[in-house]
């Protein structure tokens, strides 16, 4: 099963993203749910990270579908930031994702991808970090393109400052 894939496609002009996404409309905002959500490691509790996503568009959204794709479900401006772990999940909306690394969030920072038991509804999230079985992970550098399946069980561990990603997400196989 294809975890993830790194796309050679051309980096998003600067002058497209330097905005504030904030100021469009919230899409997504996993900062309560999330709060209320830990996982252990160790024993110990792990903060997750937040998660917020914002509305693309304008001039932006027309260079996403002239030079990556027009068939997405969603497309948006995502950022996670306060704390060094996005927890492991599979994701609630979608099969797949193409991701354009707008900053990483830190010097470090890696998204793993885990054994993930058959039948998992999506959005499903373990308690526990201690029985994961790790079984590919990869780093990305700022300004490049990736695709993940995001059916499979995966989290990013590393986050020391914001994380911005454009998402677009997809429904069917990973092409
Ligand atoms: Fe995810």
């Amino acid at each position: 099963m294809i975890t993830y894939r790194p796309l050679d496609l051309p980096k998003i002009p600067e002058e497209l993203l330097v905005q504030d996404f904030s100021q469009n409309k919230l899409q997504v905002d996993n900062s309560d749910r999330n709060r209320q959500f830990t996982m252990t490691r160790d024993g110990q509790a792990v903060q997750p990270a937040w998660n917020r996503r914002w509305e693309i568009n304008g001039a932006l959204l027309d260079w996403i579908k002239e030079n990556v794709s027009d068939r997405f479900h969603h497309v948006g401006y995502a950022v996670t930031q306060d704390a060094a772990d996005h927890l492991p999940h599979r994701d609630l909306i979608g099969d797949y994702k193409i991701y354009y690394v707008v900053q990483a969030g830190g010097d470090d920072v890696v998204t793993r991808f885990y054994q993930t038991p058959n039948d998992v509804p999506p959005g499903w999230r373990p308690e526990c970090f201690d029985d994961l079985i790790e079984i590919d992970s990869y780093r990305v550098p700022n300004e490049s393109w990736v695709m993940v399946n995001t059916r499979i069980l995966h989290g990013v561990t590393g986050i020391t400052g914001q994380r911005h990603m454009v998402s677009l997400t997809f429904y069917g196989e990973m092409p």
